[in-house]
């Protein structure tokens, strides 16, 4: 029996153990891992190979397709599950993957042969589950991790549709180590892959993303599985969001958004009512799309200014930087001119999110400026950098910041004037470019 040392971010395997992998950079990360020699498969005569012509493969993606039950969904798979295919939902532990997932078993149940495979949870806890979201009674369900249990009863039953839940708990006993490990995750997607490819089974693995990374992230199976979806939410507190992050059989821009209510999760097809509710219009609250990693994400920031009332005033400054906020408070005084000296200034970004880039000054300092003059800003996404003359400056990636905003619902979008140029596509939104602080303040109030 050989062993090898295993990054458990990305795979990468060596005979010596390192403290940093030399292929994603992560530290501490390699764990020696048993690696069993399999018999390689001998082909007496290569006439058993299925070579095709292309021409002579007929398949019909769109025939192949069922809804998921959910519009949302639906939509971030490119127009529902593909018949055999391999997905897999990431997010954080307790986001909700399991109650979107018993809730589209549920819908799925009614003209499909569903089996819920849960390793997190016992048939009790899965029961009372059920009962609050008022789910079928035809899924079946089977609390097992012994994968190599799961494969031989998938093999005999055949179901039209399974949800493994979570590929982290599984095990296979011909791999010695733990559960969740990258050899274990990797060979039981492999051997799901099979077997949903050979039965067309439709397959969707819940994958837990650890902020530390000593599980297996599931990014050792992006490149196994056919969609790779992401679950958040932080943002929203009540609201989750789905993405696709890879998907082999439509666009990976697409996101469905729901809400986790006391009876499981309820779509929000009108996306735009996330922020155009009664409070939009109330002063102090500006919106702005950030880019945190590779993802843009619509943020609220809200300001809330008023006299002070004991001497020395307040500035209470949450989810983005201080020194940036006074700095930006300065510019209101000085080029504004705005008194905010004797006045308490709290600023906070809701769905406690934190902002680190300048791209948000032009909607913190808007959201001040509107919480002064008591005037709301209303429908209006605001990015930019702001200088100390009071001048706007470029940021990054503006295009995808407007595609964003476009998505959840917004009308207008003030970006730098110098950004204007990179703009390629404008999908029906209101594009205007400023050069100052105060043509933007002129213009909202
Ligand atoms: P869960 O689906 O267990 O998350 P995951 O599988 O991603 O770990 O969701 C758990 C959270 O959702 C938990 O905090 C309770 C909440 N929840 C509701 O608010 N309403 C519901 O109807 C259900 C079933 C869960
Ligand atoms: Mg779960």
């Amino acid at each position: 029996m050989k062993s090898m040392y295993v990054c458990q971010e990305c795979g990468y395997k060596t005979t010596k153990w390192l403290g940093k992998c030399p292929e994603c950079g992560k530290w501490n990360s390699l764990i020696e891992e048993v690696i069993e020699k399999n018999n390689k498969q001998r082909l007496n005569s290569f006439d058993k190979l299925d070579v095709y012509k292309i021409d002579n493969i007929t398949v019909d993606i769109q025939e192949d397709r069922f809804s998921s039950g959910f519009l949302e969904l639906d939509r971030v798979l490119g127009g529902g599950f593909v018949k055999g295919s391999l997905v897999l939902i990431g997010g954080e532990p307790g986001i909700g993957k399991s109650t979107l997932l018993l809730q589209v078993a549920s819908i799925l149940a009614n003209n499909k042969d569903v089996l819920y495979i849960s390793g997190e949870e016992g048939i009790n806890q899965l029961r009372l589950r059920a009962k609050r979201l008022n789910a079928s009674e035809k899924i079946n369900v089977l609390t097992e991790t012994n994968f190599d249990i799961i494969e031989q009863y998938l093999e005999a039953k055949k179901p039209e549709f399974i949800i493994i839940d979570s590929i982290q708990t599984m095990f296979s006993s011909d791999f010695s180590s733990a559960p969740g490990s990258v050899s274990q995750v990797r060979e039981i997607t492999l051997r799901l892959m099979r077997i949903a490819k050979k039965y067309n089974i439709t397959t969707v693995i819940v994958g837990h993303v650890t902020k530390d990374g000593l599980i297996a992230g599931p990014r050792v199976l992006e490149h196994m599985v056919d969609c790779v979806l992401y679950f958040e939410g932080e943002r929203f507190n009540t609201f989750r969001i789905i993405r696709a992050y890879k998907n082999r059989f439509g666009p990976t821009n697409e996101l469905g958004i729901f809400e986790m209510s006391d009876n499981g999760l309820l779509e929000i097809d009108d996306a735009s009512r996330l922020f155009l509710d009664d409070n939009i219009n109330s002063e102090g609250r500006a919106i702005f799309v950030g880019i945190e990693g590779t993802r843009p994400l619509v943020l609220e920031i809200q300001a809330l200014t008023s006299t002070t009332q004991f001497g020395t005033p307040r500035r209470t400054v949450t989810g983005v930087d201080y020194n940036r906020c006074m700095m930006l408070c300065a510019v209101l005084e000085k080029k504004i001119g705005i008194p905010l000296g004797l006045q308490d200034i709290y600023i906070n970004v809701i769905g406690g999110f934190k902002i680190s880039e300048t791209a948000a000054d032009l909607a913190i300092i808007s959201s001040i400026a509107s919480s002064y003059k008591n005037i709301p800003i209303g429908n209006i996404v605001l990015i930019g950098e702001v200088g100390l003359g009071g001048e706007i400056r470029g940021v990054s990636n503006v295009q995808r910041r407007i595609n964003e905003a476009k998505k959840l619902g917004f009308e207008t979008v003030i970006i730098p004037k110098k950004n204007i140029d990179s703009i390629k596509d404008t999908y029906n939104i209101q594009i205007i470019g400023m050069n100052y602080v105060s043509e933007v303040l002129n213009y909202i109030f």
